[in-house]
C-alpha cells in the first residue's frame, strides 16, 4: 500500500523511497534509469532559475540536445505526464550542484543497492573512501587512470576532483549498463569532461583491452565480493586464482594487476579475510611478487553500511618492473598498516556528522570519519615512492 512521507529538505534517502514508490507504482520501468533521466530534468530545472518551468516536451528536447548520450530516447516521454510531474515535484528541494554528490549518492545508493538486493558487494563506494583512496595514489595530469568495476563512477569522479576536471583520461567499465547511466550523470552533474566508460565483463579474457589501448598507469577500484565465479573457460584465464574457489574480488584483483603497466600504481578495495585467512596465502604471496604492497588500511565494519557489515581493507602499492622470482624468499620491505576506526556513518548507515561542521557543506564532507588522517599519517612515505618511479 501507497504510503506518504515528508520530504525534508536534504533528507535525500527519503527523497529516493519516494521516487521509487511512485515510479514503481505506476510504471514499469526501471526507477534507477527513470531517475537518471528525471535528475538531468532537475538539473536543467535548477539551471534555468525561477518562474514557471517549460512544457514537458520542451524540457525533454532541450535535454536531449544538451545530453544526447543519457537522453536519446527518454523512458520519460512514455510514461504519464502526471507521474513525471510528480516525480520532478518530489525533486524539487534539490540543489544538485550544491549538493557536491551527496544529493546524487543518497538518492542512486538507495535505488541500485535495492535493485541488486541478494548479489555480494555491489555498494556505491562510499565518496569518503573513493577520495582517501585517490589521495594515496595520487594520480597525476595525463595518467591513464581505470575502474574496471567502475559503479556509480566513484573513484573516477574523485580523481577528477583531485587532479582537475579535464586533467587526463578516466575509463571505466562495468557489467551493468544502469550503472553506467549514474556514473555519466554524475559526471554530467559535476561538470566533468573525458569520462570514458564502457559496458564490458572487466573479467572476460580480452574484453577491455581495445578500450583501453595498452596497460594503464593508475587503477583505482572497488570489485564484487564473493560470489564464486563457475565459468571453467573464464576462470582458466586466471592461473592464480581461477582454480577451486574462484571468487570474483580475487579474479579482479589477479585482473587488475594484469592491466597495469610496470610501474604503474593499484588502490584496491578487498575483504580482510583475504588478507589473513590461510587459504588465501598463496594469493597473498603471488601478489607480493608482482606488487610491491606499501600500505594497507583496515576499514570500519560500519563503511557499507546499511548494506553489509564485511570487514574490507584499502590495499595500495606499486608494480613491479619484473615480478620476483617464486623461488627467492620474499624481500624484507615495509608495509604501512593502519585502521581507520570511524566511518561517519553508525551500524544503520546513518551519517554521524563531525562536531561543528558546517551544516550548510554537502553532507559527505561533513561527516565525522578519520580517513583524512589516516591519509596525511602515510602520504609522505608514499609520495616519496611514487616520485622515485615515475
Ligand atoms: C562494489 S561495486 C563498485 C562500486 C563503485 N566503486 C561505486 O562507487 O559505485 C562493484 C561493481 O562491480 C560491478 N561488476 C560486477 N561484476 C563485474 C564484471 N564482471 N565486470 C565489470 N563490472 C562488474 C558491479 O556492477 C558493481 O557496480
Amino acid at each position: 500500500m501507497a504510503r506518504r512521507h515528508h520530504i525534508a529538505v536534504g533528507d535525500w534517502a527519503s527523497v529516493a523511497r519516494r521516487l521509487e514508490e511512485l515510479i514503481s507504482a505506476r510504471s514499469a520501468e526501471d526507477p534507477v534509469a527513470v531517475a537518471v533521466e528525471l535528475v538531468l530534468l532537475r538539473l536543467q530545472q535548477e539551471a534555468a532559475g525561477a518562474g514557471p518551468p517549460l512544457p514537458l516536451a520542451e524540457q525533454l528536447q532541450q535535454a536531449n540536445d544538451r545530453w544526447p548520450a543519457l537522453m536519446a530516447r527518454p523512458l520519460l516521454a512514455r510514461l504519464d505526464p502526471s507521474l513525471v510531474q510528480s516525480c520532478l515535484d518530489v525533486l524539487s528541494p534539490l540543489r544538485l550542484r550544491q549538493a557536491q554528490g551527496s544529493a546524487l549518492d543518497a538518492i542512486f545508493e538507495g535505488l541500485t543497492a535495492r535493485r541488486r538486493r541478494g548479489e555480494k558487494g555491489q555498494f556505491l563506494t562510499p565518496r569518503t573512501v573513493c577520495t582517501a583512496l585517490v589521495k594515496l595514489l595520487d594520480p597525476q595530469p595525463g595518467e591513464r587512470v581505470l575502474d574496471p568495476a567502475c559503479g556509480l563512477g566513484g573513484m573516477l569522479l574523485a580523481t577528477a576532483a583531485h587532479r582537475g576536471k579535464d586533467a587526463g583520461p578516466l575509463l571505466g567499465a562495468d557489467i551493468d549498463p544502469a550503472a553506467l547511466r549514474v556514473a555519466r550523470l554524475g559526471a554530467v552533474v559535476a561538470e566533468i569532461a573525458g569520462l570514458d566508460l564502457e559496458h564490458r565483463d572487466s573479467l572476460a579474457p580480452g574484453a577491455l583491452e581495445p578500450h583501453l589501448n595498452g596497460p594503464v598507469d593508475v587503477i583505482l577500484t572497488n570489485p564484487p565480493f564473493a560470489g564464486e565465479v563457475v565459468d571453467a573457460a573464464l576462470c582458466a584465464a586466471y592461473p592464480v586464482t581461477g582454480g577451486g574457489r574462484a571468487e570474483r574480488d580475487a579474479l579482479f584483483l589477479e585482473r587488475c594487476v594484469g592491466l597495469l603497466r610496470p610501474g604503474g600504481r593499484l588502490g584496491i578495495v578487498l575483504p580482510h579475510g583475504r588478507l589473513v585467512n590461510d587459504r588465501d596465502g598463496p594469493l597473498r604471496d603471488w601478489l607480493l611478487r608482482q606488487v610491491q604492497v606499501l600500505a594497507v588500511v583496515g576499514l570500519p565494519d560500519e563503511t557499507f553500511q546499511p548494506h553489509t557489515s564485511l570487514r574490507t581493507a584499502l590495499v595500495v602499492g606499486r608494480k613491479r618492473p619484473l615480478p620476483l622470482d617464486p623461488t627467492e624468499p620474499l624481500p624484507d620491505e615495509a608495509i604501512a598498516f593502519c585502521l581507520s576506526e570511524k566511518a561517519g556513518r553508525d551500524r544503520g548507515g546513518r551519517p554521524i556528522p563531525r562536531a561543528g561542521a558546517d551544516p550548510q557543506a554537502p553532507a559527505w564532507l561533513a561527516l565525522d570519519h578519520d580517513l583524512n588522517e589516516v591519509v596525511d599519517f602515510i602520504f609522505d612515505d608514499l609520495a616519496s615512492v611514487w616520485r622515485a618511479h615515475g
